[in-house]
């Protein structure tokens, strides 16, 4: 299975790293392809809502920037993995923003391919994970439709199993 991680951390080293590369080290094991982009480190604008991607050229952003190569993997990944940091109670704005611009190409319909959703958090507090599991069940689940593969946060007990558990069943 061709596995896209969208890393919304820009701590190297931090805890959502350390989750995305026990999850890595298992899915590999099980013969998956893990691809990640450290969105830190990319160059995407904001969506700007001028509808160029519905209504002008379908499918097309108008801003050329860095999500061009998400846009690519998007084409052919078969689970997307979202990882990031809480910042003031949902994810953080790097990741934020690339989801915006998922607009031109998972609205109204994400690609056929593309079957299933994961998502890992990291926050300072616990219970601090309202804000962005609302957005993965109404946006990934509900209006996509994608299979749940499951959140895995900082503070569950026995994390780190649960993310080779996740990555084992896939
Ligand atoms: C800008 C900013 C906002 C934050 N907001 C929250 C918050 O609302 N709640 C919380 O528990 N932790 C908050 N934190 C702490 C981070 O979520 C926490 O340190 C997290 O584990 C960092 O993950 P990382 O190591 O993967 O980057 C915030 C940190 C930053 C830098």
């Amino acid at each position: 299975m061709k596995i896209l991680v969208l890393n919304g951390s820009p701590r190297v080293n931090g805890n959502t790293a350390s989750m995305i590369s026990v999850f890595r080290e298992e899915a590999e094991k099980h013969g998956h392809q893990v691809i990640e982009y450290n969105v830190c480190r990319m160059n995407v604008k904001g969506c700007m809502a001028c509808e160029y991607c519905h209504e002008i050229k379908p499918g097309e952003c108008v801003h050329k920037d860095d999500m061009s190569k998400i846009y690519a993997e998007l084409k052919d990944t078969e689970m997307l993995l979202l990882a990031s940091p809480i910042y003031y109670h949902g994810i953080s704005g790097q990741l934020k923003c690339v989801i915006d611009r998922f607009y031109s190409a998972l609205y109204p319909k994400a690609p056929e391919t593309l079957k299933k959703v994961g998502m890992f958090l990291s926050s300072g507090d616990p219970d601090m994970y309202v804000g962005a599991k609302f957005s993965y069940d109404g946006d990934f689940l509900g209006y996509l439709g994608l299979e749940d593969g499951g959140i895995v946060t900082n503070h569950d007990e026995n994390a780190e199993a649960k993310i080779r558990k996740m990555a084992a069943s896939l």
